[in-house]
């Protein structure tokens, strides 16, 4: 979607007396799902990389080529040789499963083009397959889950049945978070990974949690999946209490789940009531773009144009000097403080762990913790 706004390239468009935009000088390959489970998930980034560049009135300095992932390995590394081999793209932005990332780390690699990674967690990516054309500004899937098991550990929560999708990203997620749950006293008595984009009925699975004496259930679902593992969370009386990565209730779809996430509690590194003047102006011009609230996945797009547009302003022109621009990034935006690990090209930042509350007829975010700066281990990857 185009946002809503009048920028300095519109109005010239537009012919009302500024100079005409310059001609398109970076080409930008959008490489995201736009069918499938994680579909609203891309448009999002989509809109949030848009609105960074329209908000700087830049939008006329990029010509931008979308390819869909399907949320498909193969299909995403198809679309990547096409960005790469055929449009000749100077960088390519997005990649949201980790299974996709996971399928064209080679190739991004080998052909040498940057790539920012706009939402995909894969902790390998920035561990011991990093690449030094690799830079992530979203998150890993380690840096989201660790530290709620330290924190759900020192709420007196013993026993824990965990529950994700069968990829990548389920399977990170889970280990990270049972790692530092185990760490601090809890126990993982059960847990299972449900088939990837092919479950829709959770009740088993629910069933098989409340069967194994556990205090509460900890999981990682997105887009689709976490709609329909929420409802049905609901319908089954909410039996156990509900924790896990804050893609769970992201508001870019909780208003669907309805009152069945009210009392989840959940880790991300982004919620649109962060009281932060960045923030603020990010919410605001998100809403008035969009007539909505911005999601995690906005903020990884918009941070994603951020970067690029503040790698060309250090100098960067071509492949090569954009790769090598973009892990010095560094600025407060809408999440927190936001910095490029030059280790690892991994992004650090704050994790806050929130309470889904309700707030009149609608749903929002309570923030009930704050875990700092929050980085990577470099496991095996030493970039610099
Ligand atoms: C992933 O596959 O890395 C992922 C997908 C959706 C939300 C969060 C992570």
């Amino acid at each position: 979607m185009k946002p809503k706004i009048f920028s300095l390239a519109l109005a010239a468009a537009a012919g009302i007396g500024l100079a005409a935009p310059a001609a398109a000088e970076t080409k930008v390959g959008l490489l995201l799902p736009y069918s499938g489970t994680y579909a609203a998930l891309g448009n999002e980034i989509t809109d949030g990389f848009n609105l960074a560049l329209e908000l700087a009135g830049r939008s006329g300095e990029f010509d931008i080529v979308r390819e869909d992932t399907e949320v498909k390995p193969p299909v995403g590394l198809a679309k990547a040789r096409k960005l790469v081999l055929e449009d000749e793209v100077d960088v390519i932005v997005g990649i949201v499963s980790s299974g996709v990332l996971g399928a064209v780390r080679d190739f991004i690699d080998g052909a040498q083009v940057p790539l920012i990674v706009a939402n995909a967690g894969n902790d390998n990516a920035t561990g011991d397959a990093c690449s030094a054309y690799i830079t992530r500004v979203s998150f890993s899937n380690g840096q989201v889950n660790r530290p709620m098991g330290t924190w759900l550990a020192g709420q007196g929560v013993k026993k824990v049945y965990t529950l994700a999708p069968d990829y990548a990203a389920g399977r990170q997620m889970i280990e990270a978070f049972t790692e530092t749950y185990t760490a601090a006293g809890g126990e993982i008595v059960g847990g299972e990974y449900t088939p990837f984009g092919q479950t829709s009925d959770f009740g088993p699975y629910l069933a098989n949690a409340k069967a194994s004496g556990a205090d509460a259930i900890y999981t990682f679902y997105a887009g689709g999946e976490a709609i329909s593992f929420v409802k049905q969370y609901g319908s089954f009386g909410k039996e156990l209490p509900l924790y896990g990565s804050g893609f769970l209730t992201s508001p870019l779809y909780v208003a669907a789940e309805g009152d069945a996430a009210v009392g989840v509690i959940t880790s991300l590194h982004y919620v649109p009531t962060l009281d932060t003047p960045e923030n603020k102006a990010f919410v605001e011009a998100f809403g008035a773009a969009y007539d909505r609230v911005p999601s995690e996945y906005a903020v990884h797009g918009y941070d994603a144009g951020m970067s690029l547009m503040a790698a060309i302003d250090s100098g960067a022109s071509d492949r090569e000097t954009i790769a090598a621009a973009l892990p010095k990034v560094k600025y407060v935006g809408p999440r927190g403080p936001l910095e490029i690990d030059p280790a690892t090209n991994n992004i650090v930042q704050n994790i806050y762990i929130y309470e889904t509350v309700k707030d009149g007829d609608g749903l929002t975010q309570k923030v009930v913790g704050t875990v700092e700066a929050v980085r990577d281990a470099p496991k095996g990857c030493n970039l610099r």
